[in-house]
């Protein structure tokens, strides 16, 4: 945990900004995974980590904007969980490690909101919850319909705690490069496996061993494939042959659920080939463009565009495109080999906030989504300020169903060489992916630098 002056500060602030009423703050519960007491593994809502930083299940955060006065709620243990379970410290003594100074139990928590509603027009501020248990929770606390209740999220709240937790501290950011120390460990030590007759399986699996080394789980699940070409492919299943490349994409979390995020593609067997190393020095154009161009007053979709650019221009050189820049990337051509977005904002969730409802956290009344095929699909478009993280991801997928969809339909087709494109529909995909934090006049590419050039991969693959 943070000191608890940090989580008493980001408090004072949250209730400063909301103002009037009531803040409830869930924290999750155990998911059971096969029966009730074989649970997954237990991950605090990132919300209530931000706002209390406490690792128990079961917990409700609740500020009163009005008196200033903070809670938690939740059920002590007794002895039937502490011979399963070895001491555990009191709802009180875990409210006051984080300086919280009133607690009780979840009866207290239904006599709180009841008193609430009695008393005066209490306002009630929540976020949109993602799990079932919790939106039953909220419904049962309130007395709204279990289907209304995400209806009913406050828009307030999603605001104010986006505008908190998208400028990251220092302490936040020493958290992340931690998670980066690991991932290094996790994409070194895989580029090296990376040989001709390993399974994708065993390349997974080792990862998610070094991640939990670095005390954490992964932050979402391993993509290990040489079928790069699905964007998110979690099949891990293909014996690794010469002449793949192999997407790996793949953080983790520390033990405080900072996440990081990162992409490297490699060549099975350790060596580029010529179309290998052609495209892949193309993605990397453009991924070393946008390290080069962030900056706070840009937004990201200017940057995505100007990093599109860099990528047209690479396909037109290699015969895939055709046409005018300017026209190729106004008119989408590009996306056909990359449609997704450049990035997202990336901290207590490797998609941040992403519960929050994505347009809520990624564009503002200044910025709003594109509708572009591609473009329309970047989580985060808004001016860049000094304190984001976000992803710098871009990629090229040669996705044959796509390809073929777009050349029957003739989308696009003053632009795309499709007789050129039918070459490489058997190559795969490539994305190549940073975490960069935006600093006061630019950029900087956050943890060790993981080994990226065609040289670099090259080297230490072949150590
Ligand atoms: N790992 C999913 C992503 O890069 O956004
Ligand atoms: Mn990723
Ligand atoms: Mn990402």
């Amino acid at each position: 945990m943070f000191p608890k002056s940090t989580y008493i500060q980001r408090r004072e602030q949250l209730r400063k900004d909301i103002g009037h009423g009531i803040i409830i703050i869930q924290g999750n519960h155990e998911a059971p995974c096969n029966y009730p007491d074989n649970t997954y593994w237990f991950r605090q809502d990132s919300s209530f980590l931000y706002f209390f930083g406490l690792q128990r299940e079961d917990l409700v955060g609740v500020l009163d904007c009005d008196n200033g006065k903070d809670y938690i709620f939740a059920n002590d243990y007794d002895i039937n969980d502490i011979i399963w379970t070895g001491p555990l410290p009191s709802v009180k003594e875990l409210a006051a490690s984080v300086g919280v100074e009133n607690s009780g139990s979840l009866k207290d928590l239904q006599a709180f909101i009841n008193n609430q509603i009695a008393s005066h027009q209490a306002k009630f501020h929540y976020l949109p919850p993602y799990r079932a248990d919790n939106i039953r929770q909220l419904s049962t606390l309130l007395g709204i319909k279990y289907d209304a209740v995400r209806s009913y999220a406050s828009m307030d709240l999603i605001l104010a705690c986006v505008k908190q937790r998208s400028i990251k501290s220092g302490e936040e950011i020493e958290e992340i490069e931690r998670a980066i120390a690991t991932a290094y460990n996790m994409h070194v030590g895989a580029m090296k496996m990376a040989m001709p007759g390993r399974y994708e399986y065993e390349l997974a699996g080792f990862m998610q061993g070094e991640a939990w080394k670095g005390n954490g789980p992964v932050s979402f699940p391993v993509i290990m494939t040489i079928h790069g070409e699905t964007l998110h492919n979690h099949n891990h299943d293909h014996k690794l042959e010469t002449g793949r490349m192999l997407v790996m994409d793949a953080g983790c979390e520390t033990a405080m659920n900072y996440c990081s995020d990162i992409t490297r593609s490699v060549p099975v067997g350790g060596k580029f080939n010529d179309r290998q190393r052609a495209i892949y020095n193309i993605v990397l154009a453009g991924q070393l463009e946008c390290i080069r161009i962030s900056r706070p007053g840009i937004t990201y979709q200017e940057v995505h565009t100007a990093v599109s650019r860099i990528l047209a221009q690479g396909y037109k050189d290699l015969g895939i495109l055709k046409g005018n820049l300017d026209d190729i990337v106004a008119n989408g051509a590009h996306s056909l080999l990359m449609p997704h977005g450049l990035g997202h904002m990336m901290g207590l969730d490797v998609h941040d906030m992403e519960d929050y409802g994505q347009i809520n956290v990624g564009y503002d009344n200044e910025t709003r989504p594109s509708e572009q095929f591609g473009l329309g699909s970047l989580r985060c478009g808004r001016k860049l300020q000094p304190g984001f993280v976000v992803t710098d991801e871009p990629g090229c997928y040669f996705i044959p169903a796509l390809i073929d969809k777009w050349n029957a339909e003739g989308t696009n087709k003053e632009f795309i060489n499709f007789a050129e494109l039918e070459k490489w529909k058997d190559f795969g995909g490539i994305r190549i992916e940073d975490d960069i934090l935006i600093t006061e006049t630019g950029c900087r590419v956050l943890g060790k630098p993981i080994p990226k050039t065609v040289e670099e991969i090259e080297a230490t693959m072949n150590a």
